[in-house]
Parts: structure tokens; sequence; C-alpha cells
């Protein structure tokens, strides 16, 4: 992926709230209090004519989660089911989830239109039977419920990193417990081909396996020199997870990645490209040249490998990726150039377009419909096409503007690979910062559409990509709790001003997945830092989520204990130290330690300004970023970096009274992965009035390059109020790099002097 990192931190108010509401999550849209209380019997059976499947389930469940005791003979529960004469047509659709249940003291009735909806009530039904598992008794309520949105999605990456027909299962339940209704199935990428195709055998054979796996942060540029695979699913195991998933009333949608992201595929059949090969499958994470070339062969090739997907899987749309494929292979390749010439294509773009419509036209010719990442929409849309809008929200916004459904799932709130706290306390991550508030605070439907353009957004779904998640452990951490943030937000009972009570919903259902050995992220609970300007300088705020009282910290470097000094106020941080921070709770340690290093120097936490701003998703705390006495730290990716995409850096930094200092020092980063190259040169000048500038030192792109980015000059003795730093962008990226001819992004840290 070139998804380039952020993360940046969001202050969590102190605030508890008294638990007032149902622990059900999602929220239902209406519950009702009624007279009276159910019993709950220790143990027990169900009785009524139910149905079997469903029924089983939820007995499953609330056997082997929830701990509830079955008897061959014991008390009953009187649990009725009455399905409701069907509908047809459009309401059909929209009745389909629909339930309610009616909660009395004699007895449990579920009405709904279908199955899907008598099973949505028991997932809603074993929340609230674990909520009053120990009290024994249940108020009478009615409940009355529908999502708003049809499609609630979680995407699963098996490629990057493979995971087992069990595990697939596992994640699938998890998805049942919490109501979402979509398995977006990602089964190939560049790194391996996951899926049996009969017909090409050598898929899987030479696809399914790469030499070794890149590890780590992607800057290290580490291998684990072991080879991967062969792993794959076969068509076998493929129908069981389908028919699992049906029994848990999801579709599973399945990807197959074209143009782009084909190096597996190539791998195994190289005259699908523009150029011979060999191909390897990747090594290493990222974005690939070697793509699908569109002749006749390759058109051939993956109808073939289609006609084998859609007779797997029933659901109605069939994911084909589309995203990211580099144009560089096309450009040079004659058949491409003929093919765009034939056809009065524009230019690549259109090509793009070209090999998407078609495919699509296939797809529907087998009562079909596809689905694709944002750049299906590169050189105009396929008629029936759906997009799924990852890059931003535009895409979504376009689509459902030109009446195409859109699937929702925008980076910076549905990337579940991102950071979901402090990186400092998390395992490596992608980058990113997508904690559990911000996924919370997410609407599917973006302010720019009206009513009828709103009816596109089919909804919402967020993507596990596996670059940086080795094992299953991992997909629990990273999907857990923020899974549940989506599952809300899908079905449109989401409050975001009432994220706290929300929060406590979370805490609640963190004893059922604990029952269940889940491995949860329990990130809410650690210390959220934020640097403010202070006396001068700085100082550093904390907060939790948690009751304030129980931060301690240290400035010595050790760890945290209960006997630690007690965080009262913002801490002045006066020279160059480490603040390490933790919270407990009945003399507990609750919370990962959190650690932040400061240097400081005498621009920390005076005044900057900037000519151009950063880019609105890399400006984390604005100016102030880069006097705030954090150093980026580049293994972490992104914590305090400013990025600039094609603009130059012009730093205007106010020592409030004239300054000694004779050195300057400044950061720039290089991942050419993600677009982001070093500074083409630098120049730093002095002023009094802060009008007139005197340059006191250049700096060329050698120096840039020599030092890798990381710049400390000596600029001989100078006494100034006014320090101006001005970095100039690298342009357009040069050809033979990722993201060629695009613009480059320009990533800058910390400005200081001594
Ligand atoms: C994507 O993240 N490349 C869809
Ligand atoms: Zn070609």
């Amino acid at each position: 992926m070139i998804r380039t990192f952020l993360v940046f931190f969001v202050l969590i108010s102190n605030v508890i709230f008294a638990q007032n509401k149902l622990n059900v999550i999602p929220y239902p849209q209406k519950v009702q209090l009624l007279q009276g209380e159910f019993l709950i019997p220790k143990s027990f059976v169900l009785n009524g004519n139910l149905p079997k499947e469903e029924t089983d389930y939820f007995k499953k469940r609330i056997g082997s989660q929830l701990k509830f005791q079955y008897a061959q003979k014991g008390d009953d529960i009187h649990l009725t089911n009455s399905i409701i004469s069907p509908v047809s047509g459009g309401e059909a659709e929209q009745k389909k989830e629909y339930y309610s249940i009616e909660i009395s003291p004699k007895q449990i009735h579920i009405k709904s239109y279908t199955k899907q909806g008598y099973f949505l009530a028991l997932q809603t039904l074993a929340q609230i039977f674990e909520q009053y598992k120990e009290v024994g008794k249940i108020p009478a309520m009615k409940i009355e419920d529908q999502p708003k949105f049809a499609w609630r999605g979680m995407h699963l990456d098996v490629s990057r990193h493979f995971f087992t027909v069990d595990e697939v299962k596992q994640y699938i339940d998890y998805l049942a417990m919490y109501k979402l209704n979509i398995f977006h199935w990602h089964l190939t990428d560049d790194q391996g081909w996951r899926i049996e195709i009969k017909k090409y055998p050598k898929l899987t054979q030479i696809g399914s396996k790469r030499k070794e796996s890149m590890i780590g942060a992607y800057v290290d540029h580490t291998f684990d020199g072991k080879p991967y695979g062969p792993y794959f699913y076969t068509q076998e195991q493929i129908k069981d997870v389908v028919k699992y998933a049906q029994d848990r009333h999801i579709t599973v949608v399945p990807e197959i990645e074209m143009p782009g992201h084909a190096l597996a595929a190539l791998s195994a059949y190289p005259e699908l490209a523009c150029t011979k090969g060999p191909f390897e499958p990747a090594t290493k994470w990222g974005v690939f040249d070697d793509v699908f070339c569109p002749k006749d062969e390759t058109f051939a090739f993956l109808e073939n490998v289609l006609d084998e997907v859609i007779k797997l899987f029933p659901s109605r749309y069939i994911h084909i990726g589309g995203d990211e494929c580099p144009k560089t292979r096309w450009k040079e390749c004659a058949h491409c150039q003929e093919l765009i010439k034939k056809n009065n294509l524009k230019d690549e773009h259109g090509l793009q377009s070209y090999f998407i419509h078609r495919i699509e036209k296939y797809v529907n010719s087998k009562g079909r419909k596809i689905i694709g990442w944002d750049e299906i929409l590169e050189g105009g849309l396929a008629p029936n096409a759906a997009v799924m809008s990852w890059t931003g929200v535009n895409g979504g916004i376009e689509a459902a503007k030109s009446k195409h459904f859109a699937v929702m799932t925008p980076g910076s709130f549905c990337y579940f690979d991102h950071y979901q706290g402090d990186p400092q306390s998390e395992p490596n991550a992608f980058g990113g910062f997508t904690p559990l508030e911000k996924v919370y605070s997410y609407n599917p439907v973006p302010s720019e559409l009206n009513a009828e353009q709103a009816q596109y957004i089919m909804g919402v779904q967020a993507n596990l990509w596996t670059e940086y998640i080795l094992d299953f452990k991992q997909v629990q951490y990273m999907i857990f709790p923020r899974l549940m943030a989506l599952s809300e937000v899908g079905w449109g009972t989401s409050d975001p001003k009432n994220y706290k009570e929300f929060e406590n919903r979370v805490i609640s259902q963190f004893k059922v997945l604990d029952d269940m050995k889940v491995n949860y992220a329990r990130s809410i609970y650690n210390i959220t830092g934020k640097v403010i300007p202070s006396n001068n300088g700085i100082a550093y705020e904390l907060s939790t989520s948690q009751n304030p009282n129980g931060i301690r910290y240290t400035l010595d470097g050790t760890n945290p204990s209960i006997h630690s000094e007690k965080y009262q106020n913002a801490v002045q941080i006066p020279n160059s130290l480490t603040v390490k921070s933790a919270y407990f709770q009945d003399g507990q340690l609750k919370s990962a330690v959190s650690s932040q290093q400061f240097i400081i120097s005498k621009t920390t936490g005076k005044n900057i300004t900037l000519e151009q701003q950063p880019s609105e998703n890399y400006s984390f705390g604005g100016a102030f970023t880069l006097v705030d006495g954090i150093i980026g730290n580049v293994k972490q990716l992104g914590k305090t970096w400013l990025g600039f995409q094609g603009k130059d850096v012009v730093a205007t930094i106010d020592f409030g009274q004239k300054t000694a200092f004779s050195e300057v020092y400044f950061n720039t980063l290089e991942n050419k992965g993600s677009w982001i190259h070093l500074a083409k040169s630098a120049k730093i000048f002095v002023s009094d009035d802060n009008k007139n500038f005197k340059l006191i030192k250049e700096i060329e792109t050698s120096e840039i390059q020599k030092a890798n980015g990381k710049i400390k000059v000596n600029v001989g003795t100078q006494n100034a109020k006014y320090l101006k730093v001005t970095i100039e962008n690298a342009g357009i990226i040069p050809a033979g790099n990722p993201g060629a001819d695009s613009k480059a992004w320009l990533f800058v840290d910390e400005i200081g002097v001594n």
C-alpha cells in the first residue's frame, strides 16, 4: 500500500458516566421498558417452535461463551418466534433484518420477517442475558430494531499473511456477534495467491509461497530469510467457509485483484504481463510496477478464474480490486499503446477504465455485479459498478452523485491496521492513528450528498491489511474493540457526543472477550499525552479515559510505580528528559507504560508560523509540531511529522527576544515506497524585524542526501530575534520510482537551534 502514515492524538475527556443503558452493541433503534421482570433460570431448556440452525447457534453462544448451563430437564425459557407474513419487492429487502423482542415475565417473544431477522434478535438477546446473568432477572422490555445500512462489512487480507480456515471461521463469528453482515475476503495480492483455481494450478503451486517476508518497520528494509507458504484455501475449504458464513447470515464477498497487485499471479503465468518476466511473489510490502497486460489472453485467464470464483461465492457482488495500478509498464508496452489508439482512449487511465469495463461486462453476463476500490473511477466508471471508497470520501461522493452504489471505508476512520493508541506502547503497526473514538465518530453519509444521493451509500466497512499482522492473536488485537465501534456506526445508532457511554458498554463486552480468550487491545486505558506551550517553553498534559487521579509519572527515565508522582497538572519540561506515565487502579498497573522523550532547544515552545499549510491529513498539531520538543521517530513512522505534498516548507520562528545560537537542525524523511522524498535544498535566514531576512546558510541536495535527511549545520555565531527555514520539496517524482509523475511528499520534523 502507498498509504502514507500519520499519527496524532486526541484528548480524551475524563468524565465517567454511570451505566444506564443496555449493554448491547450495536445499540438497538428502540428500547422500551415494561412492567415486571423475567427470571433467568440457572439451567434451562429452550422450547417453542424455533428455526433450528439459528437457535442452535444461540445455544452454543450462551452455553460456551456465556457459560449458561443446559440440562436435559430444567426450567424452561419460553422463547417463541413468529415470522411476520412475508413481504415482497423493495420492502422485503428493507425488512429482512428487522426484528422485535418482547421480554415479559412469562416469555420472550421474537418477531421477524426472516430467519436472518430472528438470528439478529438472538445476538441482542445473548448480550442481554450476559448483562443480567449475575442479577438473575431481566427487566421486561420491548425492543424494535433494524439496521440503517445494508452493507456492514469487515475485510481480511490473507495474502500478506495467511490465516487458517479455523481462524477465518472465528473471524466470521466475531462479525456475527456484532451484527456485521459482509465478510470481504482479500484472496489475492502481490505477496500471495490464496484460492485454488482448478484450471490454473500454478497459481497456487507457484503463487502461494514467497522466498521470505519483510519484518519490522518498512523503513528498516529487513527480511526474515524464511520461506512463507505454500498457503492457500482449496475449493472445498472455500465452500465450507461460505456455508459457515451463510449459517450466520453473513455474505462472503471475494476479492480477486486486477489489473494491479498481480505479482503472485504473474509469477505463475508471466505471459500475462507486459514484459517477459520472470516474476516472483513479492517479499516486501508496497506497490509494484508489473501488472496484468490488457491482452486477450489476460482477459481469457481472468474470465476463467472468475467463472470458478462465481461458482464458489453466491454473493451479489464480486470485488475486482482495481486499486494502485501503476501505469509504468503500460506506457512502454507496444500492445497497450496500440490498444489505447485502437479504442480512442485518452491515456493509460483510459486503459484502466477499459480494463474494468470489460471485466464488468463479463461479471454482469454471469448475473453478478462488480465492486472495486476508488481507482475504478479512473477514466470513467463502468455502468453498474459499485465503488469502495478508501482514499478518502470523494470516491463515494462521486459514485453516489452519478447514481452508483458506494461502500465507505476511508483510511482515516476504517483502516484497522493503523495504531489505536500511542505507538510507543503499541505493537508495530502500519502507521496512522485510528483509535476507538475516531472510528466511533464516523458518519458514512458524506454531508455533500442530498437525501436522494445518500440512498446510494450502501454502508460502511473496515479493512484489515496484514503486512504487519503476523498471527491471529494480532488480528484479534487490531479488530477489538474497534469492530464494536464499526458495528454501531453501520447499525446507525452511534452517537459520538456520547462516546463515554459507548466506551462503558465496550468495557462490559471485554468480559465476554475474556471468556472467549480473545486478545483484545486495552489501548483505551492508556495514557494520552499532549504538548502545550507554557512559560516560554512547553508542558506535557496527560490524560486517560479512566479516572485521572490514577495517573503516575516519572521524569528520571524509570518506570512509574504506585509510589511515583501523582499527576495533577500539565508537567513543565525544563530540559531534555523522558516522561514515563501509566494508569493505576486499586494499586494495580492497568495500562501500558507510555514513554515520551523530549529534546529541548532554544526554539522549543516558541511561536512558529508556516507560509503554506501542511496537507490536511498530515497536519497533526499544526506548525507547533515543529517546535514541540518531540523528535519524530522514524521507526514509529510519523508521530510528529508534518506532511506537504508538492509544497515547500517556509517556517518562521519568533524567539520573542534576541537569542544567540550557532547550530540549526531539522529532519526530513525518506520513504520512496510511500512517495516521501528527501528535500531538494534548504536555506536558513535570520532577522530582527521579521521583514528583512539575511541568508546565513544554504544546504544542497547532496548534503541532505548524505545526512539521510537529518540536517544539523553550524551557522557561525548568530544573535537574532527571528529564524526562517525554507525547505524545498523534491517536486515531481522521477520515473522509476513508485508514484512517478505525481507530486512528492515532504515530511518535516522538529526545527531546533543550539
Ligand atoms: C487499498 O488500501 N489499497 C485499497
Ligand atoms: Zn501491456
